[in-house]
């Protein structure tokens, strides 16, 4: 059954840094369902322009409690930063495939400007993994242009992670790229750790070559632009690598997540 718009009403809004908002609704069937790197299509219940409904990573869970972080980019998202308390959403989701991990695994998570939104998601529900079973080791590695655009450190910081943060202009962490940082730091990776990814293109494929390279499993969420996030519109196609030869694939049902040594991008 494909999943259809339910309204929530807003019970956050807030602005927490330069054009950078965080919302919140709750869902119970959305809590329920939802795994880290899945997304949701979001409208506002009242404009009648864009008609189409924009993806969002699910950022965080709090009980039935959902949050969203997002930047303003065109006029979705400026609308969404327009909107009040109390005012309704259109929500669809959770959809697409998610990050895949065990407890087992010491997660690196990287995260490059707005790519920190499905990344805090999996730290948390990472972290509750761990209780029963074992202490594994969860680093994140988190760049940004500035200080104010290094998002939801302090949040990292109660999941226990070992935080690297890197800003271009150096006004926090090691100056430069987070790839850099990532690259000089882990020199020798071993079996037991994954990299997560999300943020720009250029920031995967970075990471997908030192990934490739160096042996280590790798998980990539890709963005597009998507018009209908259920696979009718085939407007987020993507080319991926597989045994056989080159696949098409719909970003919004067999990704946004991806292993990264089957993703292509103009090679
Ligand atoms: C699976 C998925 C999860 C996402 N999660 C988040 C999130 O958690 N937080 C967040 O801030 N953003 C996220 N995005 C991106 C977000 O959906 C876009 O920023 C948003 O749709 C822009 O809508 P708009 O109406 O404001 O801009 P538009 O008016 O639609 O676009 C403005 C400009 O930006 C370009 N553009 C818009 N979206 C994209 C895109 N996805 N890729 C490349 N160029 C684009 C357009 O070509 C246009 O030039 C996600 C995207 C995907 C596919
Ligand atoms: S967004 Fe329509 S097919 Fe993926």
């Amino acid at each position: 059954m494909p999943k259809v718009f339910q309204k929530f009403s807003i019970e956050r809004i807030q602005i927490i840094a330069k054009e950078i908002y965080l919302l919140r609704f709750s869902s119970a069937a959305i809590a329920a369902e939802a795994r880290p790197g899945q997304f949701v299509m979001v409208r506002p219940a009242k404009f009648a322009e864009p008609l189409l409904p924009r993806p969002f990573s699910i950022h965080r869970l709090q009980g039935n409690r959902v949050e969203l972080l997002f930047k303003v980019i065109g006029q979705g998202t400026r609308q969404l930063a327009g909107l009040k308390k109390g005012d309704l959403l259109e929500v669809r989701g959770p959809l697409g495939r998610g990050y895949d991990f065990s407890a087992d695994q010491n997660p690196i998570l990287v995260a490059g400007g707005m790519g920190v939104a499905p990344l805090l998601f999996l730290a948390e529900t990472w972290k509750r993994s761990q209780k029963k079973n074992r202490k594994g080791t969860l680093r994140l590695f988190i760049g940004a242009r500035n200080r104010d655009e290094l998002l939801g450190l302090k949040e990292f910081e109660r999941t226990g992670a070992e935080i690297f943060a890197a800003t271009e202009d150096g006004s926090y962490g090691r100056k430069g790229l987070v790839t850099r940082l990532l690259t000089s730091t882990i020199k020798t990776p071993s079996p037991d750790q994954t990299l997560y990814v999300c943020g720009p293109n250029p920031m995967l494929k970075a990471v997908r070559d030192w990934a490739v390279q160096k042996g280590i499993s790798c998980q990539l969420s890709l963005e597009t632009r998507m018009a209908c996030g259920l696979g009718a519109c085939l407007g987020c196609v993507v080319a991926r690598k597989k045994e056989t030869g080159i696949a098409y694939v719909n970003v919004c049902q067999q990704g946004p997540v991806f292993e990264a040594r089957e993703v292509l991008w103009d090679e």
